[in-house]
């Protein structure tokens, strides 16, 4: 079923708790996406379909965390195809697709947060604002859905700690559910954005994994100012594709450091401009 209001989603979320006595206590499990369907998302439906009863998936391109107009209206639509995905997996599935005046009434703005310097980095160093928009938006609808689980992909690895960030920061009675990253059969991380691609260039962004793959079988035997010389020479010598940033952090606050310390679980991450597309990846290493 498809729902473009507040007021009829909450209904029919209501009425679903209330009617249904099925196998996992009537959970709301929650999967907000910006639609553009593809095979990655749908993985997060089904880990959802494996521990709630009613699964809620949010298709909204949300206008605040973009800070370039030309990407927020770049970004794929195509909310026919992505409902008739939906659909074929499982009948059990409410989807969420309101108006941005629905959302935000007439003034789409961000609320401000502080994340303890996990948007300071990387992705929201280069893209400012970001995850304010993404925080904003995602803190109305865990309001309105109140889900018992949301699912997010390690996709956006930093994104997702933000949320758990957000859920913590908000007291609210989520469980966040991180799930791993669906790739193409050369690798490249499934996203919305590859539908932008040429075949040729859609060759060429597999080097983003390639590199991660490189980095992590070299993680017990280089430094990090080794590894990092090692992926700024690769990228220098493929003109195909164009590094904006290469970072190996500590998993849970995101930061760098000089020496490697045995306790703590590093991820790699990498953002590269394939011709006009922005690409994100990333890979653990321990
Ligand atoms: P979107 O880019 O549509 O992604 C929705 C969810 O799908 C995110 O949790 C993302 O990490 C996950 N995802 C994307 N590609 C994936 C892949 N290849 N494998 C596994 N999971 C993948 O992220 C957003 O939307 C927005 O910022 C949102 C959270 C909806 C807030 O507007």
């Amino acid at each position: 079923m498809i729902y473009t209001t507040q007021e009829s989603l909450k209904k029919a979320l209501f009425e679903g708790r209330n009617t249904l006595n099925r196998t996992h206590e009537n959970r709301i499990g929650f999967i907000p996406t910006m639609g553009a369907l593809h095979k990655g998302h749908l993985s997060l439906v089904e880990r959802a379909m494996e521990e709630n009863d009613i699964m809620m998936v949010s298709i909204f391109v949300n206008p605040t965390q973009f800070n370039n107009c030309a990407d927020l209206e770049k970004y794929p639509r195509n909310p026919e195809k992505d409902i008739s995905a939906l659909e074929s997996i499982t009948s059990d599935i409410l989807i969420y697709l309101p108006q941005i005046s629905e959302v935000y009434g007439e003034n789409p703005v961000s609320d401000e947060y502080d994340f303890d310097g996990l948007d300071q980095v990387m992705e929201g160093e280069h893209r400012k604002g970001h995850f304010d928009g993404v925080a904003t938006v995602l803190n109305k609808f865990f309001r309105t859905i109140k889900p018992d689980n949301a699912y997010f992909g390690e996709k956006d690895f930093q994104q997702l700690q933000i949320v758990k960030k957000l859920v913590d920061l908000e007291n609210l009675p989520i469980r966040i559910v991180e799930c791993p990253i669906l790739r193409e059969e050369n690798g490249l991380a499934m996203s919305s954005r590859n539908e932008r691609l040429t075949p040729r260039q859609f060759q060429d962004a597999a080097f983003i994994h390639k590199t991660l793959v490189e980095v992590r079988e070299k993680f017990d035997t280089h430094s990090f100012a080794e590894l990092n010389a090692i992926v700024a020479e690769r990228f220098l010598l493929n003109p195909g594709i164009n590094l904006e940033y290469f970072e190996i952090v500590n998993e849970d606050t995101l930061k760098t450091t000089d020496q490697k310390d045995p306790t703590v679980y590093y991820r790699a991450f990498i953002a590269a401009f394939v011709g006009e597309v922005r690409l994100i990846d990333n890979m653990s290493l321990n």
